[in-house]
């Protein structure tokens, strides 16, 4: 298995070039289920992800032609509705498969996810609302199977706001008899671009971005031609890099507006962030302050930048508390950090990191993608050499990580095995 190698101390400094987002990616992808013409994207990143649901979307009998970063799905050919254990047990996300598949073939038979490192997942929400949008709902042998004749709108409430839960409703409900209305819906940017392209195709939305989305069913959709927009996340991950480091970092081609959260955090340790239009310049500060952080839904703190503020707070100085309100396992990190040298206590959902002036390098692994571009970004300021195993999660989530930390001036490399 690869490891990537990190040897400490280096500021960074340089532009990166910020990919497609993942999560935007995921459910867009989805969607071309929902038409059968050919739909036609750009900016996917290239990901272990996104060939997972390319190979789940050609198993349900789309043509899929792909040129990174350019896709291209028809989905006139749809002759399955069987998403298999085997596909689904490597992305969770393959449950975004679900509302579509339901809306065009009235019937969806789809893996039950489970749970992974970061907490048990449900998705009894996923399910509560396509029964309340009238399909038939079973669950037998691991498998959760759905059917509709008819797709009927109706009120549903999320009990709490659920990324992928709104966005396969919405998938289901463009094209049901009448209108929904989705409340308590979440309003991450990922929510808001599935809802562009939905509308792009003909779906009559409104107040995605908001709490409430109100979805008008059509008869039919038509196909569509995307940008994916850039991901957040990883724009993030190399701010917090920057701030770290005590670099100067240029993130091109984000988009500024969905980092706010971040951007005032940043701002409270010392950091310096100038915004333009479509990237941020970060400049760390000689000293870290230490800040508390709590993880919301969007517009709060991003939960996938916990694990890679909670290294910036491993350094500072002072103490910080950090609150994880949204899964329940999502300190898997700390033991690794410790190893490093990080003085964290785990109380619950909250940590207390106290900063120490230097982490030290050692073999660490990790079990989530944000997690091990956690032991990246330690890796960067800790004193000697750091390995990283188990890089397979880095490579879902985050494209060619070691070549834009390098071209940033990190001594960072990949060694396969
Ligand atoms: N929840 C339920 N029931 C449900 C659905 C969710 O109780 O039916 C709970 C979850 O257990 C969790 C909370 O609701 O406590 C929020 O989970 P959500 O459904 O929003 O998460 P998700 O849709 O499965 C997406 C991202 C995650 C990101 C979360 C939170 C995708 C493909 N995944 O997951 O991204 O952490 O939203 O923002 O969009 C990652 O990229 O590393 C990642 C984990």
């Amino acid at each position: 298995m690869d490891q990537i190698i990190v040897e400490g101390g280096k500021r960074l400094a340089g532009e990166v070039v910020i990919s497609g987002a993942k999560n935007a990616a995921l459910p867009i992808l989805a969607s071309s289920l929902l038409t059968d013409g050919q739909n036609t994207y750009s900016n996917v990143p290239a990901l272990k992800d996104i060939e997972s649901i390319l190979v789940l979307l050609s198993h349900l009998g789309s043509r899929i032609e792909s040129n990174y970063p350019f896709i291209r799905i028809d989905a006139a050919g749809l002759n399955n509705y069987d998403a298999p254990y085997d596909l689904v047990r490597k992305m969770r996300a393959s449950i975004l498969v679900l509302g579509p598949l339901l809306a065009r073939m009235k019937r969806a038979k789809v893996s039950l996810p489970g749970g992974c490192a970061i907490g048990a997942r449900p998705i009894n929400l996923h399910l509560k609302g396509l029964s309340l949008l009238g399909a038939e709902i079973e669950l037998q042998h691991g498998y959760v199977e759905a059917r509709a004749d008819r797709l009927r709108g109706n009120e549903i409430f999320f009990d709490v706001s659920t990324v992928t839960g709104t966005e396969n409703l919405m998938m289901a409900a463009v094209l049901a008899e009448g209108t929904t209305v989705l409340r308590n819906a979440a309003r991450e940017p990922e929510v808001v671009a599935l809802a562009e392209v939905l509308k792009k195709m003909g779906a009559r939305i409104s107040g995605d971005g908001t709490s409430v989305v109100t979805i008008e069913g059509v008869p039919s959709l038509s196909p569509v031609s995307v940008s994916i927009l850039p991901d957040r996340i990883e724009a993030g991950t190399f701010m917090i890099a920057s701030a770290l480091t005590g670099g100067e970092v240029v993130v091109k081609h984000c988009e500024p507006e969905h980092l706010g959260a971040l951007i005032h955090k940043l701002r409270q340790t010392g950091a310096e962030i100038e915004i333009g239009q479509d990237r941020l310049t970060v400049c760390g500060a000689d000293e870290i302050v230490s800040v508390d952080v709590k993880t919301l839904p969007y517009p709060g703190f991003a939960t996938d930048m916990q694990a890679q503020f909670m290294v910036l707070m491993c350094v500072a100085n002072g103490q910080s508390v950090i609150s994880e309100t949204i899964f329940e396992n999502r300190f898997i990190h700390v033991s690794e950090l410790r190893r490093m040298g990080a003085d964290i206590t785990v109380s619950g959902n909250t940590a207390m990191v106290r900063g120490v002036p230097h982490l030290s390098g050692a073999p660490v692994m990790a079990t989530d993608l944000r997690a091990s571009a956690s032991l990246i970004l330690a890796g960067l300021v800790a004193h000697g050499q750091t390995e990283i195993s188990r890089v397979y999660h880095l490579d879902r989530g985050y494209e060619s990580i070691e070549r834009k930390f390098a071209g940033l001036g990190a001594a960072i490399r990949r060694v396969r095995g």
